[in-house]
Formats: structure tokens, sequence, C-alpha cells
């Protein structure tokens, strides 16, 4: 078995999905809001019994594995990996599909990691290091379960160790792990007598480093506090919330996201039992960040440490949070310097604080008026400057006016005025305006299906959904007949497979007597493998020939386009017993037919005018007497 059908086996796509988006029970399906596009009533339906999805908005559609690519911006090697482990199913090195860039280098991140944890708990090296972190309140497990490991205080260890097993000084340096020195025209350990903090992704995949001084080194060392890995095709600082990996569920669950500053800050909230908490690692939130925390939540906490530096970095998080339409708190810590000295100190000081977190305008209200004489003229510009900015930032509109009104009572003045200072009434109507027009739609939505397209697809996902009536479908539809060229492409393999398959066994199936369901001939399993086969061996390769890729091209759109009706099927006709199917397929062949004829008669009568002018006696006759047989049709 491939390792990816042994990971469907043993996963189910609900749970899958679930952990990026909320789904609701509806029929024998799931429904959510669209992840792919933006929509105010869901259509993105999940099907547990077939294992896949289809968004009928936007049109994305596939199996676990196309929506991990997708949601995670990945390539199907990633999602191999992030569902493997998900599964437990071992992946082997040898699989010509692991050998990406990006897979290689988080292999030498992966056994970097092994390698300085190992250290941490073993050498004597790193007693200094062990003994530091007992000191600051981590148990055995804490370290275990981030990963915490110790790089040895010298220049050559890891690279060494990573050529030892076969990995090029290109590539550890381009893991970040090693650095260059220009001078002596070699390569040096980035990371030396450090105490390392694995960065992983938000689906636990360590791709960097943070390293924190080593208290013996702290006196000599001139390099700082912390050292992070540098910018590398895997590590982007921006992209990554330390903590995510293991705070996202509970982040979910909480509804909530509390943001810290440092990872030892996350770790001791972690280690006490607060699970929804992540950190920053001492920067501004960048909106990807933003994004990537509202895929769990829309509410967001922020905890800073009580120095200027905290509160700076608190405000440049709060404006990115804002934009994205966020619901911010501010935490104000009633003790420590950080929530890491208040959690160990005072956890049920911590505790209430995050109870109480003020909403983030309510608190910058609080702080900015608790320095301010409001009977003074000077305080109260002053107030404007700082608080009208941000009211004027926030995107829902009834929370602004809101604000508004607040400052404008607090200040006693009209918030006509207030507005006023903000700029000319034109520009804050335009300002307005664009806040809340429409935001920018990621995927196009679908190409319009006419009606006759639709009612197509109705039809093959009657026939694909009962399994019963192919033959009476096959007999009374012929493939041109139908509208759409991705759906006459699947119509006709289906026939095809049919045929191939019941060759022996054909048999007309009596109008109201289907055959029953459990000896069904048709499996959509079986037919999509079909399909897929047909395209040759190398399915997910492309193939170099270029017929192939055209004919792969179509069977790809088709592939797609079933997943689509088999959700359709579910969706429309999960209610209705097989004779009431029936009924509806004769409907549907009728309606079909009846499209086809009124187009064909168009098509013919503008032929037959062409024909006369023509004065091409044989031409005409052939279409009128296709045209007679069209409107005999019409009228049995
Ligand atoms: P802190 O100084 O608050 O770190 O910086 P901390 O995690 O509380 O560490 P301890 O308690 O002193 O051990 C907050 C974060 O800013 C980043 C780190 O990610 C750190 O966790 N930082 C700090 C750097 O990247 N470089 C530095 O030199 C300092
Ligand atoms: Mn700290």
């Amino acid at each position: 078995m491939q390792p990816s059908e042994e990971i469907k086996a043993k996963l189910n796509i609900v749970d899958v999905i679930r952990e990026h988006i909320q789904l609701t029970a509806a029929g024998v399906n799931f429904r959510a809001k669209c992840p792919f596009h933006r929509e105010n009533s869901p259509s993105f339906v999940v099907s547990p019994e077939k294992q896949i999805y289809h968004c009928f908005g936007c049109g994305e559609g596939g199996d676990m594995f196309s929506f991990i690519m997708k949601i995670e911006g990945i390539d199907f090697v990633e999602a191999l990996r992030i569902l493997a482990a998900k599964a437990g199913v071992p992946l082997k090195r040898q699989n010509q599909e692991m050998n990406s860039k990006r897979n290689l280098l988080l292999d030498i991140i992966d056994m970097s990691r092994r390698y300085y944890h190992k250290l941490l708990i073993e050498s004597a090296e790193a007693k200094g290091a062990r003994a530091y972190l007992a000191k600051r309140g981590l148990s055995k497990e804490t370290i275990e379960e981030w990963q915490i490991g110790y790089s040895p205080d010298s220049w050559d260890r890891i690279g060494g160790l990573l050529k030892e097993k076969g990995y090029k000084e290109n590539e550890i340096f381009l893991a970040g792990l090693i650095v260059k020195s220009e001078k002596a025209n070699k390569y040096y350990d980035r990371f030396r007598g450090r105490i390392m903090f694995p960065i992983n992704d938000a689906n636990g995949s360590t791709v960097g480093f943070s390293a924190r001084i080593s208290p013996e080194k702290e006196a000599t060392d001139k390099m700082g506090k912390y050292i992070n890995s540098p910018q590398t095709p895997v590590y982007d600082k921006g992209k990554l919330l330390f903590g995510l990996d293991k705070a996202r569920s509970e982040i979910k669950k909480a509804d909530l996201a509390i943001l810290v500053e440092g990872q030892m800050d996350a770790i001791t909230a972690h280690q006490a039992g607060y699970k929804n908490i992540i950190a920053s690692s001492g920067t501004a939130l960048s909106n990807e960040q933003v994004q990537l925390l509202k895929r769990f939540s829309n509410n967001i906490a922020l905890s800073f440490d009580m120095d200027a530096a905290g509160e700076m970095a608190a405000e440049r998080g709060i404006r990115e949070a804002m934009e994205a339409d966020m619901n911010i708190r501010v935490i104000e810590l009633p003790f420590g310097k950080d929530p890491d000295e208040c959690i160990k100190n005072r956890p049920d000081d911590w505790k209430n604080a995050v109870a109480v977190a003020k909403p983030m305008m309510q608190y910058y209200f609080d702080k900015t008026f608790s320095a301010l004489d409001l009977k003074r003229v000077e305080d109260k510009r002053q107030a404007v400057r700082v608080l009208l900015p941000i009211i004027m930032k926030i995107k829902n509109l009834i929370e602004k006016d809101f604000w508004l009104k607040r400052l404008a009572e607090k200040l006693d003045v009209s918030t006509a005025l207030l507005l006023e200072s903000v700029g000319p009434a034109r520009t804050i109507a335009k300002r307005v305006n664009s806040e809340v027009g429409p935001r920018k739609i990621e995927n196009a939505p679908l190409a319009k299906t006419s009606r006759e397209e639709a009612l197509s697809e109705l039809f093959l996902a009657l026939i694909i959904k009962f399994n019963l009536y192919f033959d009476y479908a096959f007999g009374n539809l012929p493939v041109e007949q139908l509208f759409g060229s991705a759906n006459r492409g699947i119509y006709k393999n289906l026939i095809i497979y049919y045929n191939i398959n019941n060759r022996n066994e054909f048999e007309t199936s009596d109008l109201y007597e289907g055959q029953n369901s459990e000896n069904a001939l048709f499996s959509v399993l079986e037919f999509t493998e079909w399909l897929k086969s047909s395209i040759g061996e190398n399915f997910d390769n492309s193939s170099n020939n270029e017929q192939n890729e055209l004919e792969s091209s179509d069977i790809q759109n088709q592939l797609k386009l079933i997943n689509k009706l088999v959700i359709l099927g579910d969706e429309e006709y999960s209610e209705i017993d097989e004779a009431r199917a029936k009924i509806e397929l004769i409907n549907l062949i009728a309606k079909l037919k009846k499209s086809f004829r009124s187009n064909r008669k168009k098509e013919l009568a503008k032929l037959i005018t062409i024909a006369e002018r023509n004065d091409d006696k044989n031409e005409l006759k052939i279409l009128m007497q296709e045209f007679k047989v069209l409107s005999d049709q019409e009228r049995e």
C-alpha cells in the first residue's frame, strides 16, 4: 500500500478538516463556511462516507491531502509528512516523493534538534545549562515536550556531525546551522554553548531555533541574550508563532489565544496548565501571524512585559490584529516583570488577570486618561492625538462609533468635531468606505454554470449516487445531449467503464424496479482509480508527452468534478428512495433533452438559412430532416 493510501485508511477527513474549521453536521455530510473564499452562508461540504470535500461557492474540492495542501499553502510531500505523523504511518526516506529541497533542510534541522536535546539531557558539558533550567523551574517533562536542547561550546561540532551523516556543507548552511566566515573561507557552527529552543511550524515540524545564552557564558558572550535561526527556505520568522503547534487545539477550544513575548513565558505557562498560549518571540505581530492565528480563534489577549519595549511591541501587534478585525484584549500583569514571573509566583493572580483582561480600546482609554488632567485643554488635545487614530482603525463600524462617542463624552465635545479634527470630511467618508468595501477575494468565484450545465451535473450526480440506473440513463440520454464538456467527458468515461465491467451482465432495469444497491456493480472509488490509471503510471508527475498532458489535465478536471458530483448527490438526493430517484432521473432526462432540442433547433435554423442562401439542396434536406425529427419528438 502507498503511504498516502495507508494514511487515508487511518484518518478521517472530518477530523482532519475539523482541526482547521468548525464543521456542522448537516444530513449525511458536514457543512462549514468555506475557508478558501469569503462567504456568509456555508457552501463548503465534507463527506465522511466518501472522504472528500467540495465547496459549491468557489469550486475547491478534493481529499484530505488537497485540503491540507491548500489550507497550509504547501506541496503534496509536506502534506504527506504532516498527515503521516498524524496517522502514525512511517515514511521511508527512499520514497522519491520525499526528496524535495525543503524536506532535506527539515531533516537536517530535525537531526540537529535531536542531537541538541540529547546533549542537554545527558552530556557533562550541558551541566550548567541543566542546572539553570531547573532553577528556572522547568520540569523534565517540559524539557522533553518542548525538546529543549544544548548546543556544545564548539566551532565545528554540529557541522561535523551533519557532514558525517552525508549532508553537504551548503545544505547545512541553508538550514541555518552553520555560518560562513568570509575571512577564513570556511564554515563554523552558528549556535555555540546555548540553550536551544526548537521553533516549530503550526504542524510541529521544527524549522529553526532560538538559542538562549547559557548562564556560564553570560559574562563573556557579546552576541546577545538570544540568537535565532536566520531566514531560511524553511524558517520565516514573520510566519511563525512559538508554541502554536502545542497550543492550537487549546486555542480553538478556549476560543482565545494569549500572546506573550518570550518563549520562556510561553513554556512556563504551558507547564502551569495554561495551554492556549503562544509567544511572538519579542517582535511585533505580522499580518501573516495574525492570519495564522485567525484560523484557530478570532479572540486574542495580549500580555506583554511591563517595560516600555513591551508596550511598544503590544501596540505594534495590536495594529495588525485590528486590521484583521479580531477581538483584542489586553492582559495587565498584576505581578512580576513578565508572565513567566507572574505565573510562577502568583498563578492565581495570572488566572484572574486573564479573566478580567480589558477590551483593547478600554485599555487604551484607561491608560491614556490616567496620565491626563482633562480640565486642561492641552491634555484634551493629547487624548485626541493618542486615541483618535486608534479609533479610526477599528474595522467594525458600530464599535468604532461606540468609542468615538465615548471619547467625545469624555472630552465634552461633539463627535462631528472629533471627526473634523482627523481631516476634511470627504477624506473620512472615503476612508470609511474603503474600510467597509469588499475585501479582496482570494479565489475568483467560479464561472457561472448555465442552468443546463447544472441540470447535467444533477443528472450525473443522481446516477452515481443511486448506482442503479446506468443502463436506463445510457440508453436514453446520448453523450452529446449533456451540457458542459467536463460533464460529457465523465459521462463518456462512465459508459466506457460500465461497459468494460458489465459486458456479461448487461441488463435493462425496469422502470420502477431498481436492483438492490447491495449488488451494485459500480463503485465511484474504483471508477476514479480506473480514470487515474488511464493517465498512466505517473499520475502525480505529469508526463512529458504533450498529448498525454492534455489528456491528463482533462482527466484531472474530471476527477475534481466527480468529487463535486458525489457530494452534490448526497446533498440533493439523500432523502429520496430508489423509486423517487427514478422519477427524478426521468424528469432530468426530459428537461435535458428539451434543452438540447431547443438549442439544436436554433442552431439548425441558422444552418438552414445559410444552406438556403447557398442553394445547397442536399444539405438543406438533411437539415430539414433533423429539424422535423426534433419537432416531432417535442410533440411526443
Ligand atoms: P525576553 O528578554 O523577555 O526573553 O525577550 P525571555 O523569553 O523572557 O527570556 P528569559 O526569561 O530572559 O530567559 C523576549 C523574546 O525576544 C526574543 C526572544 O525570542 C525572547 O524570547 N529576543 C530577546 C531575541 O530574539 N533576541 C534577544 O537578544 C532578546
Ligand atoms: Mn523572561
